[in-house]
C-alpha cells in the first residue's frame, strides 16, 4: 500500500511539473535525468494505488491518452489570421506607407520583430490557468481538436499562474503559438531512425506536422515537439496593448518565447535589424522562413483592420525558400583523383533560392539506399548557406511504379574496371590508376603546389594533355617536347619553354614531395615526409610489408595496407619504371638504418636572410629530412641560427642568446655531407 497521503501526492506533482518547466520552457534542467525519473516513477506507482487521484494536470498524463478515430471540430473564439508577405526591403517599405495613410500614429510607432518559426500554429485554450483545449488552425475558423497531442509537449504549460503576477491571468485565456522540432532533436530522431532501420524523416516541419495530427497521442509523445508563443488570442477582462510586453507576459507566465525577439524604436531600425537575420538564421536550432514584423501598439494594430485575412498590423518578410521539390532525371557519377566513385542527381531544373539547381550530392551510394532514393522519384531538394545543393529523399507519396532502383556501380562507369568498397569504408573506388577520369585529377594533384610543384601547368593545360593523349599516366609529363606543348591551345615559344623548364626542375624535389605526389590513398604531405625519413628512394619504399609500415609513427594498418597494395600494382610499377627511367628519382642523401638518430635529430634550427641554395621551403624540408626541426624565432632552445645574406633582427638575437651562427656550408658538415 502506498503510504503517501493526497497532500503529498499534489506536492509531487507540482514539484515535476516544475522540473517539466525548467527542462523544457528554460532549458536549465536542476536535477539529472535519472533523479527526473526516478520521481516519475514514485508518482506513477501512487497512482497506480490510487487512481482515482489522477487529474489531466498530472505529469503521467503527457506521454500520451488512448487513440481517437477522428478529431472534433473546434470554432476558434476569433478567426486565426494568417499574414501577408513580403519579400524584399521595398515591400515592406511600400507596406508602412500604405498603413501610414491609414492611420496617422502610425508614423511614430514602435515595432516588434520576430522569427517566423516553420512550424504549425496550434490555438490552446486555458480556464482560470488551466490547460482544456488545443487546437489546429484549420480554414481559420474552424480547427481540429487535437487536446490529447498537445498535452504530449511538454514545453506548453498545462497549467499558469492565476493572480500570482503583476497580471491577471484572465478566466478565458487564449494563446497562439507555433510547434516545431529543433534541427539538434530531429538530427536526434534521424539518427534513432537509422538504428533501428526505420525510414528516416525529411524534414522538421513535416515531421512535426504528422506528429500533430496523429490520431494516437502516444505516438506524438514520442516525437521532439515544441512550442513558441507569440500571441494572445483572447482574454476575457484584461487588455494587452503592446505586443512587446505581451510577449514577455507570456513568458512569465510560462510559455516559451523566441529568444531571437527584438524590439525596434522605429521603422529605420526595422530596416536595419531585419538585414541581419540572414545571418541570424543560419545559427538558429530551428527552421524560420522569414521574419514577422509586428506594429507594437496592439490597439494601432487592431484599428487598422483586417485585409482579407492578413492583419494590416504585422507583415512577414520571406526569406528565400531553402527546400524544393523536383524530378530525379538521373544519377549521375564522378570520379574523383583517389578514385572515389561519387553519385550525384541529374534533376529537372528547380529554382531554390534564387539559383537554378540542376546537380545535387547525393553523399555516398549507402545513403541512395538507406533512403530508398529511386530514378524518376520526385525529390526533396535543400539549399541553404554554404553547403552544396543535396537531396534530402524521396517523395513517396508520389510514386508511380515507374520509378527504377539505382544499383550501386560493380564497374568504374569511365574505364569499365571492377570497383572495390574498403570493409568499414562507405566510398567505392576505381581502383584502376590509368582510368582516364582519374588521371586528370591525379595529374593535376602532382602538378599542385604541395606535391611537385610544376608551377605554370593549370587544370585546362591538364585537361588538354590527358585529351589529346599526350599523358596517359604522370611519369609521361617527362617525356613531354617543346613541339607538344606549342600544339596546345594558347601556347607560345616563351610560355611552353618555361613549362618545359619547370618540369624539368622538379626532378630535383626531394622524395617525400615525390611520394606525395603519387596520390596514395591515406598519404598526405605530413606523412609522405615520415615515409621520406624511413626510405631512401621509391624502390625501398615499394619494397617495405605492411607490417614494417606499420612501425612507422601515424601509419596505422589501413594506411599501410593502401601503400603496399599502391605499390603492388603492375600500373603503377610501370609508371616507377618511368618515372626513373626520366631521372625523376629522389634519393634521401643519408642512407641509414630505421630508429638510428638522424644527424640533426634533436636539434633545432632558426633560419635568417637568404640563402645561396635553398628557398625557405626547401630548407626546411632539408633540415626535417635529416632530423632537424625549424621554428620561427629565436629563443633558448634553438640550437643553431642559420643565416644567409642580410639576416634579420633574428641574428642579433642569437647573439644575444649566445647561440651558434652557422652559415650554409657549416650546415652541410653537420649533416657530413661535405
Ligand atoms: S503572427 C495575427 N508570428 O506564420 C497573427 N505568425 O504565414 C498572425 N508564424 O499562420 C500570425 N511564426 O503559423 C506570427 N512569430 C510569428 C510566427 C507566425 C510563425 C506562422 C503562423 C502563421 C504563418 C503566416
Amino acid at each position: 500500500m502506498s503510504t503517501y497521503t493526497h497532500d503529498e501526492y499534489l506536492k509531487l506533482v507540482k514539484e515535476i511539473n516544475n522540473h517539466n518547466y525548467l527542462y523544457h520552457v528554460l532549458d536549465q534542467p536542476v536535477i539529472s535525468d535519472a533523479e527526473f525519473d526516478r520521481l516519475l516513477k514514485v508518482l506513477r506507482k501512487i497512482e497506480s494505488n490510487h487512481p482515482e487521484w489522477i487529474t489531466p494536470e498530472s505529469p503521467s498524463q503527457r506521454v500520451g491518452a488512448a487513440p481517437v478515430s477522428k478529431f472534433e471540430k473546434v470554432n476558434h473564439p476569433e478567426p486565426i489570421l494568417s499574414l501577408a508577405n513580403a519579400f524584399d526591403e521595398q515591400d515592406l517599405i511600400a507596406w508602412r506607407e500604405r498603413i501610414s495613410r491609414l492611420d496617422a500614429r502610425v508614423a511614430s510607432t514602435s515595432y516588434v520583430i520576430e522569427p517566423k518559426i516553420d512550424g504549425l500554429t496550434v490555438v490552446l485554450h486555458y480556464h482560470n490557468g488551466d490547460f482544456f483545449l488545443g487546437a489546429t488552425r484549420g480554414n481559420g475558423e474552424i480547427g481540429e481538436d487535437i487536446s490529447s497531442n498537445i498535452r504530449t509537449i511538454k514545453s506548453i504549460p498545462m497549467h499558469i499562474p492565476v493572480n500570482q503576477h503583476h497580471r491577471l491571468v484572465p478566466a478565458n485565456f487564449v494563446v497562439r503559438g507555433e510547434v516545431y522540432i529543433r534541427l539538434s532533436d530531429f538530427d536526434e530522431l534521424n539518427k534513432k531512425m537509422l538504428a533501428s532501420e526505420e525510414k528516416e524523416y525529411l524534414n522538421p516541419r513535416n515531421t512535426a506536422a504528422g506528429s500533430l495530427r496523429q490520431l494516437d497521442p502516444r505516438i506524438t509523445a514520442e516525437r521532439p515537439l515544441r512550442i513558441l508563443a507569440y500571441a494572445i488570442v483572447e482574454s476575457s477582462g484584461e487588455d494587452f496593448h503592446s505586443q512587446w510586453e505581451t510577449l514577455n507576459f507570456l513568458r512569465e507566465i510560462g510559455f516559451p518565447v523566441a529568444k531571437e525577439i527584438v524590439f525596434c524604436k522605429d521603422f529605420n531600425s526595422v530596416l536595419s535589424q531585419v538585414k541581419l537575420w540572414e545571418e541570424i538564421r543560419d545559427h538558429l536550432d530551428y527552421e524560420i522562413d522569414g521574419v514577422v514584423i509586428k506594429i507594437d501598439n496592439l490597439d494601432l494594430a487592431n484599428d487598422l483592420g483586417v485585409s482579407g485575412k492578413d492583419p494590416r498590423g504585422a507583415i512577414a518578410l520571406k526569406f528565400p525558400a531553402r527546400e524544393e521539390i523536383t524530378k530525379l532525371n538521373d544519377i549521375g557519377i564522378n570520379v574523383g583523383r583517389t578514385g572515389v566513385l561519387t553519385p550525384y542527381a541529374i534533376l529537372e531544373p528547380v529554382e531554390i533560392g534564387g539559383v537554378i539547381v540542376k546537380q545535387a550530392t547525393l553523399h555516398n551510394f549507402d545513403y541512395i539506399r538507406e533512403k530508398d532514393i529511386r530514378i524518376g522519384d520526385r525529390v526533396l531538394i535543400k539549399r541553404a548557406g554554404d553547403v552544396i545543393p543535396y537531396v534530402i529523399g524521396p517523395i513517396l507519396q508520389t510514386r508511380d511504379g515507374s520509378e527504377k532502383v539505382f544499383e550501386t556501380p560493380e564497374k568504374c562507369p569511365v574505364c569499365g574496371q571492377p570497383t572495390e568498397k574498403i570493409p568499414g569504408e562507405v566510398a567505392v573506388y576505381c581502383v584502376n590508376a590509368a582510368c582516364p577520369a582519374q588521371l586528370v585529377r591525379i595529374v593535376e594533384y602532382f602538378v599542385s603546389r604541395s606535391a611537385m610543384d610544376i608551377v605554370g601547368m593549370g587544370i585546362k593545360i591538364v585537361e588538354q594533355l590527358v585529351a589529346d593523349e599526350l599523358v596517359k599516366d604522370v611519369a609521361d609529363l617527362y617525356s613531354l617536347r617543346l613541339e607538344d606543348l606549342l600544339k596546345l591551345d594558347g601556347f607560345a615559344q616563351k610560355k611552353a619553354e618555361n613549362l618545359i623548364s619547370a618540369i624539368e626542375n622538379s626532378k630535383n624535389q626531394p622524395l617525400s614531395r615525390l611520394i606525395t605526389a603519387l596520390g596514395i590513398r591515406g598519404v598526405g604531405e605530413v606523412m609522405a615526409v615520415e615515409l621520406a625519413k624511413n626510405y631512401t628512394d621509391l624502390d625501398q619504399l615499394s619494397r617495405a610489408t605492411q607490417a614494417s609500415l606499420m612501425q612507422i609513427e601515424g601509419v596505422g594498418p589501413n594506411i599501410a595496407r593502401q601503400i603496399v597494395d599502391w605499390f603492388a600494382r603492375p600500373s603503377n610499377q610501370e609508371i616507377l619504371k618511368k618515372l626513373k627511367s626520366f631521372s625523376v628519382w629522389p634519393v634521401t642523401k643519408k642512407t641509414r638504418e630505421r630508429n638510428e638518430p638522424l644527424a640533426l635529430s634533436g636539434k633545432t634550427f632558426v633560419v635568417t636572410g637568404t640563402l645561396a641554395n635553398f628557398s625557405r621551403t626547401e630548407i626546411k624540408e632539408f633540415i626535417e629530412e635529416n632530423g632537424g626541426k625549424v621554428t620561427g624565432s629565436v629563443s633558448k632552445s634553438t640550437n643553431y641560427v642559420l643565416a644567409g645574406e642580410n639576416p634579420g633582427s633574428k641574428l642579433d638575437k642569437a647573439r644575444e642568446l649566445g647561440i651558434e651562427i652557422i652559415d650554409e656550408s657549416q650546415l652541410m658538415k653537420l649533416i657530413s655531407l661535405v
